[in-house]
C-alpha cells in the first residue's frame, strides 16, 4: 500500500501581515481564505447541507446523472488513467468521488490548509491502496504553480464547488490560464454557479439558520487568533447582497457600534454601520463564462447543467489556442 505524500508550500507568516493591510485599508476587506480555519472549515461543510445552499448538491447531482458523460469528455483530453490536480479539496469528498468515475494514476490535493488534506487523504488510501497521493499545502490565489513534474503533462485540473467565484473576472481569468498550463494539453473540469434569481441568491447566502452568519462571523474569530486582535464578535452583523450589476453576492460584517479594535502592531476605529468585505461570490452566464475559457486558452468548452439551470460542470480542453 501506498502511503500519502505531504508538501508544504504555503507559510501563514505572510497571512497575518496581509490580514492587518486589510483592515487597514479605507474600505477594509479580507481575503475570503481567512474563513477557513478548523473552524471556518467545519461551518462551511455545515452550509453545504443547508436547504438553502443548493450549489454543493446540484453539482453532485449533475456528476452523478452525467459522471460517464464527462468522465468520457475528459479522457479524451487526458487519456486513461490520468494525473487529477484538485484545486480547494478540503475534505476530498468530491476528489473521491472523481477518483471512483476516472481511475487516476496519482491523486494531488491541493489546500491552503495541508493538515485538512492529511486527515482527508489517509481514508482515500485504504480505499485506493495503489493510488499514488499527494497533499499540497499551498495558496494558489496567489499563484498557482507546482513542484515539477507533479502534475505530468496530461493532467485534469480540477475546481470545484464554484470557487471560482472568488476572483473578480480579471483575476479569474489569470487564474484559468495558470490551470491550463498546469493541465498541460490536459483538461479542466471546473463547476461554476450560474446567474438566477436574486431571492434563490440571497437565502443562499443568508439561511434562516445563521450558519453562513456564524461562518462569516467567524473570520473575525481566526484574526483574534492570527492576529492577536480583541474583535468582540456579538459587535458584528453578517450582510449578504445580490449586485446584480457586478453579478456577485457580497458578504460583509457590519458594526452595529463605534468600535476600536487592536491587534499587535495595529488597531483601527469602525464608526457604527461600518463595513468589513469579507467576501464577493461571483455568478456566471453559460456563455461568459465558456468565453472566459476561450479567452484563457482552453479549446472548445462543453457543459453538462441540472434541469433548472442553476449551476454548470464545465470541462475544456487544455489544447486550446495558444
Ligand atoms: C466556497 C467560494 C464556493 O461562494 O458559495 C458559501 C463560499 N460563502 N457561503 C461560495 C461561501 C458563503 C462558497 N465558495
Amino acid at each position: 500500500m501506498n502511503s500519502p505524500r505531504l508538501l508544504q508550500l504555503h507559510h501563514d507568516a505572510d497571512d497575518a501581515a496581509e490580514a492587518a493591510a486589510g483592515l487597514l485599508r479605507p474600505h477594509a476587506a479580507l481575503a475570503p481564505k481567512f474563513f477557513y480555519d478548523a473552524q471556518g472549515s467545519a461551518l462551511f461543510d455545515a452550509i453545504t447541507r443547508l436547504d438553502e445552499y443548493y450549489p454543493t448538491r446540484t453539482e453532485a447531482a449533475i456528476l452523478a446523472e452525467h459522471g460517464t458523460a464527462i468522465a468520457d469528455a475528459v479522457r479524451g483530453h487526458t487519456g486513461p488513467a490520468p494525473v487529477i490536480v484538485d484545486l480547494g479539496a478540503g475534505n476530498c469528498a468530491k476528489g473521491a468521488a472523481l477518483c471512483a468515475l476516472l481511475a487516476p494514476q496519482r491523486y494531488v490535493a491541493v489546500d491552503i490548509c495541508a493538515e485538512h488534506l492529511a486527515g482527508a487523504l489517509a481514508p482515500l488510501q485504504r480505499e485506493h491502496p495503489a493510488l499514488e497521493l499527494v497533499g499540497v499545502g499551498l495558496d494558489f490565489s496567489r499563484r498557482l504553480e507546482l513542484p515539477a513534474g507533479l502534475a505530468g503533462t496530461r493532467a485534469l485540473v480540477f475546481y470545484a464547488g464554484s470557487s471560482i467565484g472568488n476572483f473578480d473576472p480579471v483575476a479569474a481569468l489569470e487564474l484559468l490560464r495558470q490551470a491550463r498550463a498546469l493541465a498541460g494539453s490536459g483538461a479542466l473540469l471546473i463547476g461554476v454557479d450560474l446567474v438566477k434569481a436574486s431571492d434563490v441568491l440571497e437565502a443562499a447566502y443568508d439561511d434562516a439558520l445563521g450558519v453562513t452568519a456564524a461562518f462569516n462571523l467567524n473570520v473575525l474569530r481566526h484574526l483574534n487568533t492570527l492576529l492577536g486582535a480583541d474583535f468582540d464578535l456579538r459587535q458584528w452583523r453578517h450582510v449578504a447582497h445580490y449586485e446584480r450589476a457586478a453579478s456577485r453576492i457580497e458578504m460583509h460584517l457590519e458594526a452595529r457600534a463605534a468600535c476600536l479594535v487592536r491587534w499587535r502592531g495595529g488597531q483601527r476605529a469602525f464608526a457604527a454601520g461600518e463595513r468589513i468585505h469579507t467576501e464577493n461570490s461571483y455568478k456566471w452566464t453559460r456563455d461568459a463564462f465558456a468565453a472566459l475559457l476561450r479567452e484563457a486558452g482552453f479549446g472548445e468548452p462543453r457543459h453538462w447543467s441540472d434541469a433548472r439551470g442553476w449551476f454548470a460542470l464545465f470541462v475544456a480542453g487544455g489544447r486550446g489556442r495558444a
